[in-house]
């Protein structure tokens, strides 16, 4: 579990932090460099990424539907297998970069940390939803929570939880780096956004 070691799946890249790091615009940058640099790059989505995805998304985050913690849970591991089967795993496969904005890593932070889930059953759950394949690498865009709130332009469902909720997300994606620092590389969202772009680039050894 939690391995992503095999041969091509270490081109599996994900983005993570709390609302308003940038996580987004970062991984657009990435894939604009890696595209020059004459790589094949895919760049997906979590909630959402396929069909599928995407209306398991509007139940998740519309604001009309409270699924209870479990479903939620439930519903973002259900996105996440289609993808994986859908785009992710065609995509390694065939030798192309996969850039994820937010992956499993989120549903650690949100649904086991934030909501209070048992972190080794989500674990678990995704594990089964991602096959074993797991992102080799999570770029952590290290935000607190009263900034990132204050950049977020269109709140959501989760998004509008209370900046408690928030920090102890933070706090969530923190304690996930710090158990495997090989994977993850943590970066300073506050600095200038070409700085941060820059030091992905150097995390992911590629060229400026
Ligand atoms: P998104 O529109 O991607 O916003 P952001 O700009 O914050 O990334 O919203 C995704 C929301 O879903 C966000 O509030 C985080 C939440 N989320 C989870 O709670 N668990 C998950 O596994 C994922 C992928 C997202």
């Amino acid at each position: 579990m939690q391995d992503g070691q095999a041969g091509s799946h270490n081109r599996y890249i994900a983005f993570e932090g709390i609302e308003g790091a940038g996580k987004s615009t970062v991984a657009a940058r990435i894939a604009d460099h890696l595209t020059a640099a004459g790589e094949s790059v895919v760049v997906v989505r979590e909630p959402g990424g396929t069909e599928v995805g995407e209306h398991i998304r509007e139940i998740l985050l519309g604001g009309d539907h409270a699924p209870v913690a479990m479903a939620e849970a439930a519903l973002f591991a259900a996105a996440r297998a289609q993808l994986i089967a859908e785009k992710v795993t065609p995509a390694l496969d065939s030798g192309s970069w996969v850039l994820s904005d937010r992956s499993v890593y989120s549903s650690l932070a949100y649904q086991a940390a934030g909501r209070g889930l048992d972190l080794e059953d989500i674990r678990k759950l995704n594990d089964v939803a991602l096959g074993g394949i797991w992102p080799q690498v999570v770029v952590l865009l290290r935000l607190d929570a009263g900034t990132g709130l204050a950049r977020q332009a269109v709140g959501d469902r989760i998004g509008d939880e209370p900046r408690e909720f928030h920090t102890t997300v933070a706090e969530a994606f923190d304690m996930l780096a710090e158990q495997d620092p090989d994977r993850f590389v943590v970066i300073d969202a506050a600095a200038d956004p070409l700085d941060v772009v820059g030091q992905v680039l150097d995390a992911l050894g590629v060229e400026r």
